[in-house]
């Protein structure tokens, strides 16, 4: 989606609609937030470490008084995406709500910090596309499915060898692995501190924090 424009998505049900503008702008809530709006954009395997990291990077920022939010899949599947499952066709719609939702919370003026699978590299650009001009990060969380399969934190990977889950991403479903994310991390060589602390510098060096309580 694109705010602020009256041309609308060839693919809109509705015609007769039209963009309302506010009478307020990105710079009034830069200057009451001090930091911009943005999306990061963490991908990878189950059991990659994507909800660790979100929530170290959220507590991070929150601490130093950024508003940040995580969006996590296994969270927003309780209830906005309650009514979709996992074949390619309802995590495309996962996705395409959640990269909807998260352009708004970045209008918003929040560091909006997503944590999905998002096998497919279309749904990633999709998010990507309804960001808009605000900033749109995407974090590989680059781990060997052999690694994600020893970790198996909540015991699905054990379920899926025993026939008990099918369509799992990396086993029976795809993964499409990101190849011009803006960072790619090694979580079987790194610790999911020093992850959250890259991503942390990326945003510094990005310009997202305006006031100098960063710099
Ligand atoms: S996505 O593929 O549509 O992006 P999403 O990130 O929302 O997936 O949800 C993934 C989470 O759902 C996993 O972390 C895991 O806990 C759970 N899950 C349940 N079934 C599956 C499956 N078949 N494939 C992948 N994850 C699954």
């Amino acid at each position: 989606m694109l705010f602020g424009s009256n041309k609308l998505p060839d693919n809109i049900t509705s015609k007769n609609i039209v963009f309302q503008d506010g009478k307020t702008t990105r710079d009034d809530r830069v200057a009451l937030q001090g930091h911009l709006g943005c999306v990061i954009w963490i991908t990878g395997l189950s059991g990659s470490g994507k909800s660790t990291i979100a929530t170290l990077l959220e507590e991070k920022l929150i601490r130093n008084g950024s508003l940040a939010y995580v969006l996590d899949g296994d969270n927003v599947r309780h209830g906005l995406n309650r009514d979709l499952g996992f074949s390619a066709e309802d995590r495309g719609e996962n996705i395409r709500r959640i990269g909807e939702i998260s352009a708004l919370f970045a209008q918003a003026g929040l560091i909006v910090i997503c944590s999905f699978i998002s096998p497919y590299a279309s749904g990633r650009q999709g998010a990507r596309e309804a960001s808009g001009d605000s900033k749109f990060i995407e974090v590989f969380l680059d781990t060997p499915l052999s690694e994600c399969e020893k970790r198996d934190p909540k015991g699905l990977y054990k379920k899926v060898r025993a026939g008990e889950i099918s369509n799992f991403t990396g086993v029976d479903a795809p993964y499409e692995q990101p190849v011009s994310a803006e960072l790619a991390l090694k979580t079987h060589q790194m610790t999911p501190v020093e992850c959250s602390e890259r991503i942390f510098s990326y945003l510094r060096d990005q310009g997202i924090f305006v006031k100098d309580k960063y710099l």
